[in-house]
């Protein structure tokens, strides 16, 4: 595996690259989900990339970029036991200059659900994948459906923008708890891990009664709303694959989102039926 630190470094790298290019970005601390996109971008490409900086510009003022978990040594000893071809960690002086262009988010798109609590954060989070993508020139980049607005956002993005670079979708990796893997985790003591399992509970309890044939949105959102109880709620959606609200489930159209507080860490999860 090659490690590249600077951008000169990383084209070098890619120029021993044959057949196409699997690209997974990450902020690292990685976890098995991280590793279930390399999986994938090992079966269908020749040559995969990971690349791990932990982007200043998608955090909002007083949010955790200062406390991000950093596990550089572990994270490089993932990728190389993945199988990773070539490993790209950047400094953010490599990737940012100064008084610099960039992405801005769709103005509603980007605005709602994890934009409205997190301002600024998608016109991040797309400015550093744009500049990710224009770097490595994958043929095909892998993000997880457990950031399902942020992978939206994404191919919306590559579409827009003509990049020609196919978005994969990955399916959310969970503890066998039913807690969705996140990075994030590493916050949470043992009893708020206990609470967080709310969020996959109440997700089991929607598909339940989807099961039994609840179509109505406004009764998945109550019970789920009962199953999370008490934590802080920032939002329960019932929204189709454009993001839009639905009032009515539909299989095959419908991306149920949650987004809660367990203590001081913001957690998200989500169902798509
Ligand atoms: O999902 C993430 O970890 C980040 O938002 C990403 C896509 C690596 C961009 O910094």
């Amino acid at each position: 595996m090659i490690i590249a630190r600077g951008i000169g470094e990383l084209k070098n790298a890619l120029r021993s690259a044959g057949g196409s290019v699997g690209f997974a970005p990450t902020m690292g601390a990685l976890h098995a989900g991280h590793l279930s996109l390399v999986e994938r971008a090992k079966k269908e490409n020749e040559f995969v990339v990971v690349s791990i900086f932990v982007n200043p510009a998608q955090f909002s003022a007083g949010e955790d970029f200062e406390k991000y978990p950093r596990k550089e040594e572990a994270d490089i000893a993932l990728c190389r036991a993945a199988l990773v071809d070539l490993l790209f960690i950047p400094k953010t002086e490599e990737i940012y200059g100064e008084d610099e262009p960039a992405i801005r988010a769709p103005s509603i798109g980007g605005a709602i659900y994890e934009g409205k609590i997190r301002p600024l954060h998608f016109d991040g989070a797309l400015t550093v994948v744009m500049k990710l993508f224009n770097l490595i020139k994958p043929q095909r980049a892998y993000f997880g459906k457990k950031d399902a607005q942020q992978l939206w956002l994404i191919t919306k993005m590559a579409k827009s923008f003509f990049t020609d670079i196919e978005i994969i979708p990955c399916e959310t990796t969970r503890e066998i708890s039913g807690l969705a893997l996140s990075s994030r985790n590493a916050y949470l003591s043992e009893s708020e891990k206990n609470e967080a399992l709310k969020l996959s509970s109440s997700l089991l309890e929607a598909s339940k009664l989807i099961k039994k044939n609840e179509t109505r949105s406004l009764a998945i959102v109550q019970a789920i709303g009962e199953v999370l109880k008490p934590l802080t709620i920032d939002y329960i959606a019932i929204v189709d694959r454009d993001f839009k609200p639905i009032d009515t489930i539909k299989k095959g159209e419908t991306i149920i989102l949650i987004a809660a507080r367990v203590g001081a860490t913001r957690l998200i999860d989500n169902m798509w039926i």
